[in-house]
């Protein structure tokens, strides 16, 4: 495993996630789910993390897998690239490699077929409703804007005519199989937008309807295939990245982000209407410094906005927000208005907190006493949301003296409402920490009826994997004894992992063999348990639970622990555990 030692972990691992050194470990934010304290885990000894939030766990192979969304292959290539390792062709079974590329050729061959029809006679309203809309041939061109021609098979056809497959086709999610087992293209009469990834590459499309039909929705979106996935995908980012280091503006809509191109913001780009995720924000996080959040001003772009700053929050990046004026969204703003209008409505963007405390005041009267009460509550709330004492006391100082209270008396207020805040979040994110044991009750069902067993099993794995000279000693008992499959195969690859070459257990040879959860499951045995004072005893006493649990046809009580009880268990495990790193 050359690859593996060339690529260390922690190494690997810090160009994507901020560690800092604890104990023998490196702690820091999981970059697989949303947090604010660190709970994930690079363990150096045994080359794996391990997030106690959401359950993620594995090698450096399995990280770089969910990270950049790879299959093992292609994660082993990336890494033997990064160390200058060549892998021999025909080493590796490369079929959904394979079929990743025949996705891109196939998505290549249809935005061309699009943007072709786009100026045949049949394709004449899609083009005049683009530039109805505003756009040029130059822009329409630059994005490689299409129409999809109004026919059940337009595209199937041209797709087989170039050779390609019906199955691939399928998985590029271009057509769709009928009732009757039939496909037809996914695509019909509408104006499309082809969605093209940072490389360059064509991964999926968007697809608005017809101005004269109302059947269907307004917008027809590719669904996740092996080569797209909607939550790490922004639209026209692969234009916007080398425009944005400065500042990226965030818009909803498609058209959005080509009008806003059009008119010389090219640092734009549109989450394609759907929730901003963290790993879209750790992907544009390293391309610039300042995002503005160009969303509706509805209760629904509210809310967006609302999410993205929770998002946001953590990547150190700068946030602002942009109102555009009259509700309307910025294609139709500029439109009205021209870019320089717009121009300045972006100089406006404010920070996070003026934009709630605008937000607040909306609809209320604040000339009445009761109004004013009111709205001060709210801008209370926004204020518990600041985490800088220095910005709080600039902000209610401000609304002090606008409204006539003390400062102190908002401050006071603010603070109320943070600590609470402050105690519901704990609450969510012990709730996360014991997520993971319901995640591994996924991967290991018999959790659920035999606990106690479980764990019995999951001990003997920890201690072996600690001390694998105990192997030897207990190997038939163990095999004998264990009762759950998932054990069984993961104490099977333990045993080979210690009998083999390297005389001890290492994660990373068993990629290929279990799934990412399984991974996150044999990796939090590898780091969730121990250290062991006397392995053999803990050994011996696993053991006997096995044996009795084997001869009670029903499971004992204690194994039936309640889901609190358990709840419990877990929260003073990890206590401990925290204590001891
Ligand atoms: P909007 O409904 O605000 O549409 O949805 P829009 O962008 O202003 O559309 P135009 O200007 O009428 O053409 C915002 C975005 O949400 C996604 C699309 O990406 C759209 O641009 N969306 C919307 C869908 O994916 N499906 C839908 O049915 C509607
Ligand atoms: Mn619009």
């Amino acid at each position: 495993m050359e690859i593996k030692y060339k690529n260390p972990i922690d190494d690997v691992i810090s160009s994507y996630v901020n560690l800092k050194r604890a104990g023998r470990n490196l702690n820091g934010l999981c970059p697989f789910h949303n947090e604010k304290t660190p709970s994930f885990t690079v363990y150096t000894d045994t080359s794996s993390f391990y997030c106690f939030g959401c359950g993620a766990g594995g090698d450096v192979f399995g990280f770089i897998r969910k990270i950049e969304n790879l299959d093992y292959i292609e994660a082993v290539k990336k890494l033997a690239d990064r160390a200058g390792v060549t892998i021999p062709e025909g080493d590796y079974d490369d079929s959904y490699l394979k079929l990743k590329n025949k996705i891109y050729e196939i998505n290549k061959e249809a935005a061309k077929f699009f943007h072709n029809h786009l100026f045949t006679p049949e394709g004449k309203w899609a083009l005049d409703y683009l530039t109805g809309r505003g756009l040029d041939i130059k822009t329409i061109k630059h994005f490689g804007l299409g129409c999809a021609p109004n026919e059940w098979d337009g595209l199937l056809k041209h797709l087989k005519s170039k050779g390609f497959y019906l199955t691939d086709m399928e998985q590029a999610n271009v057509i769709t199989k009928g009732k009757n087992n039939g496909y037809y293209d996914r695509f019909r009469n509408r104006v499309m937008f082809p969605i093209i990834e940072i490389n360059g590459k064509v991964v999926g499309f968007s697809g608005r309807r017809h101005p004269n039909e109302d059947k269907g929705g307004k917008y027809v979106n590719t669904s996740d295939t092996p080569v797209y996935k909607k939550s790490k995908t922004l639209f026209g980012f692969n234009f916007a990245k080398n425009h944005c280091a400065k500042q990226l503006l965030v818009v909803e809509g498609n058209m959005d982000v080509v009008s806003l191109h059009k008119a010389g913001f090219e640092n734009t780009i549109g989450t394609l209407g759907t929730a901003f995720t963290s790993e879209q924000a750790r992907m544009i996080s390293r391309y610039t410094n300042e995002i503005v959040l160009g969303f509706d001003s509805d209760a629904a772009g509210q809310k967006a906005v609302a999410r993205a700053s929770e998002v946001l929050g953590d990547s150190g990046l700068k946030v602002r927000v942009l109102s555009v004026p009259d509700g309307k969204d910025p294609d139709e703003f500029i439109k009205k208005n021209g870019p320089e209008r717009f121009k300045a409505v972006l100089e406006g963007a404010v920070n996070e907190i003026e934009y709630k405390l605008f937000m607040a005041a909306q609809g209320i009267d604040t000339s009445t006493a009761d109004g004013k009460a009111k709205y001060l509550n709210l801008a209370a709330e926004a204020l518990a949301t600041i985490n800088s004492p220095i910005t709080i006391d600039l902000y209610a100082g401000r609304l002090a003296e606008q409204y006539g209270i003390t400062k102190a008396t908002l401050i006071k207020e603010a603070e109320k409402i943070r600590y609470n805040n402050r105690k519901i979040r704990h609450k969510k994110e012990i709730g996360a920490i014991i997520k993971p044991v319901y995640k591994n009750n996924e991967v290991n069902p018999l959790k659920r009826t035999n606990k106690l067993a479980v764990l019995a099993e999951e001990t003997i794995i920890a201690v072996i994997m600690a001390h694998p000279d105990s192997l030897s000693k207990y190997q038939a008992l163990i095999e004998e004894n264990m009762i759950s499959d998932i054990n069984k195969r993961i104490f099977k690859a333990v045993e080979q992992s210690i009998s083999g070459a390297l005389g001890k257990f290492d994660i990373s040879l068993f990629g290929d063999e279990f799934s990412p959860e399984e991974m996150g499951y044999i990796s939090s045995l590898q780091n969730s348990k121990g250290p062991f004072v006397d392995p053999q005893k803990s050994i011996d006493d696993a053991i006997s639970v096995l044996q009795k649990e084997k001869i009670n046809s029903s499971p004992s009580e204690a194994g039936k622990l309640d889901d609190d009880a358990w709840a419990k268990q877990m929260e003073e495990l990890i206590k401990n555990k925290k204590r001891s790193n």
